[in-house]
């Protein structure tokens, strides 16, 4: 089990845009499952590889009571609907902040198998495909803030609910 540094803004690696993974060899397997074990350490709900100082376009995502999903050059193909929801990022520690994601969101990406898979997200996992497909892009949820008292502090990870997601 490896568990890796999460990186904060201002890193500069949370602001590039990821490169597509070519080859899903055995370095992408352990960069995946140290993925998983950072995720769970900080009891995130997903985490993208920039946050652990890779620009590589994988993403996890753990909605609880629910298996573990790997993202592998993900593509947001349709996003229905809007709704106003309340989210934190592991890599903008202590602050909660209220954006608009999509009802429904449909990704193709590739799984670790190297299979091209398709799905449909709503409520968290909508809101997770989205929050992990824009920090491959280098753009965090306080991007999408459309003013300052959307944003508020709070206890680092002491708030976390399905409501207040950190993601
Ligand atoms: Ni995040």
């Amino acid at each position: 089990m490896t568990v890796l540094k999460v990186r904060t803004l201002p890193d500069p690696v949370l602001r590039q845009k990821a490169k597509k993974v070519a080859n899903i060899d055995g370095s992408i397997q352990k960069l995946i499952d140290d993925m998983i074990d950072t995720m769970r350490a900080v009891h995130g709900v997903g985490l993208a590889a920039p946050q652990i100082g890779i620009s590589l376009r994988i993403a996890v995502i753990e909605i609880p009571e629910k298996e573990v999903i790997t993202l592998i050059n993900p593509e947001i193909v349709r996003r229905e609907g809007v709704r106003v929801v309340a989210e934190g990022c592991l890599s903008y520690p202590g602050y909660y902040g209220e954006i608009k994601r999509s009802e429904v969101v449909k990704v193709k990406a590739q799984n670790r198998q190297g299979k091209k898979v398709r799905l449909k997200g709503e409520e968290l996992l909508a809101q997770a495909l989205e929050h992990e497909i824009d920090h491959l892009n280098g753009i965090l949820y306080v991007d999408h803030i459309e003013g300052h008292d959307r944003l508020w502090e709070v206890t680092p990870q002491g708030n976390q609910t399905l409501e207040h997601p950190i993601i």
